[in-house]
């Protein structure tokens, strides 16, 4: 009898949590990218945003038609200054000043400018203090700590990055990193860098590695030194990130995934570009983010991830697969269907603990029903328990 009190709570909790779950998602972001010719109006990105369970945007510069068409949706939104200005930036406050005085102050707070990224994959001498300007022209409107200022790095900073527990920076960014770090951990902003497992697997194109960088079943990988047993390339790319943080001294500094994903189409030669694949990777990181359950070195919560990208960008140059990222199309509709839609974010994870299928309940017999019934209690409770130990409800009861 003791356990129906403890039931009842669990129950409780697990409505408490469906409705934090339903209205809580913003670590699932998109990449807007506009190398292209034939996108869609900004107003109607905008509805199409609504529809989903997206709820931050990246733009890879400051587009002000975007910005406005985005005011009043709650949609955050990262904007971007462009490589070329991070010289002006760096050595000139007064640039930095009318920077975010044209980008940012029309159109903020109406327009959710969380995070402006200086730079894209750009790390040279002159980041740092170009990112220290920024930050000194937020701080004069009065906007520091609501806006952050970051930049974006390729995983190619990683010198090592295998296994996960030895993930560490490539030494020749030295003190360049070691800065922007202590610019990140002083002004609380995240540290943003793009994994993708799909490159990890067009240049080890086995059977195993393709199941492992699309969250589908397989042996797992075994760090050795952790004992951690890794089932997906994510993860590991993400616990390689922390790793390599821990090691500089900054395991508090916000990991952001600003950018990954998987092409539908590419050239003959580019093997696993598909959309099988490209659905399997976004729709099982999409419930794999959903189920809270973190990665190994991180338990419990889902990093901020944009996925790469919203729409193909038609103009970019290289490889077919550059121009076929897009998860939707010009016309709004889905490429394939990845669980974006707001109509799938409050049904239970995808990738939650296995657990026992309720027996089929397609008889109306009141034993069947009353077992279903209790089966589906048994159920709750355990996905519960399993979350409770992966410490989801930390953020509830603070
Ligand atoms: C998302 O929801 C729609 C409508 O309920 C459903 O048809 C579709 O299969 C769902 N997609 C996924 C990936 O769960």
């Amino acid at each position: 009898m003791a356990m129906l009190p403890c039931t009842a709570a669990f129950l409780l909790l697990s409505f408490l949590q469906t409705v934090r779950i339903a209205d809580s998602q913003s670590f699932i972001g998109i990449n807007y990218g506009q190398v292209a010719d034939n996108l869609p109006p900004p107003s109607a990105t905008a509805k199409l945003l609504q529809s989903t369970s997206i709820q931050k945007v990246r733009i890879y510069g400051s587009d002000p038609a975007i910005i406005k068409a985005l005011a009043n949706t709650g949609i955050g939104i990262v904007i971007g200054t462009a490589n070329g200005d991070i010289p002006a930036l760096a050595t000139d406050p007064g640039f930095a000043k009318s920077w975010i005085s044209t980008n940012v102050l029309p159109f903020y707070p109406a327009s959710n400018i969380i995070l402006v990224t200086v730079g894209n994959e750009n790390l040279k001498n002159k980041l740092l203090p170009a990112m220290q300007n920024v930050q000194k022209a937020l701080k004069d409107a009065s906007l520091e700590g609501k806006i952050k200022v970051s930049t974006v790095h390729a995983m190619e900073v990683l010198g090592q990055s295998e296994p996960p527990s030895s993930g560490s920076f490539d030494p020749s960014y030295g003190d360049l990193m070691k800065g922007l770090l202590e610019f990140n951990s002083a002004n609380g902003s995240p540290f943003a860098i793009n994994p993708y497992p799909y490159f990890a697997y067009a240049s080890d194109t086995r059977p195993e590695t393709l199941a492992f960088c699309l969250f589908q079943p397989n042996a797992g990988r075994m760090d050795g030194s952790t004992k951690i047993n890794y089932m997906n390339m994510f993860d590991a790319q993400v616990d390689a990130v922390y790793s390599a943080l821990n090691s500089m001294g900054f395991k508090n500094v916000e990991i952001v995934v600003a950018e990954t994903g998987w092409p539908y189409k590419g050239d003959d030669k580019e093997v696993g570009a598909s959309i099988e694949n490209a659905k399997a990777y976004n729709g099982n990181l999409i419930a794999h983010l959903r189920s809270m359950v973190g990665t190994p070195l991180m338990p419990g919560k889902s990093v901020d991830t944009y996925l790469f990208a919203l729409y193909d960008e038609d103009l970019k140059p290289g490889p077919g697969s550059e121009r076929s990222f897009g998860l939707f199309k010009p016309d709004l509709t889905m490429v394939y269907d990845a669980g974006l839609s707001k109509s799938n974010q409050t049904q239970p994870p995808a990738a939650a603990p296995p657990a026992p299928a309720p027996p089929a309940a397609t008889t109306t017999t009141s034993s069947t029903a009353s077992r279903s019934k209790r089966w589906s209690v048994f159920w709750w409770v355990f996905l519960e328990l399993g979350m409770f130990r992966n410490g989801i409800f930390r953020g509830l009861f603070n």
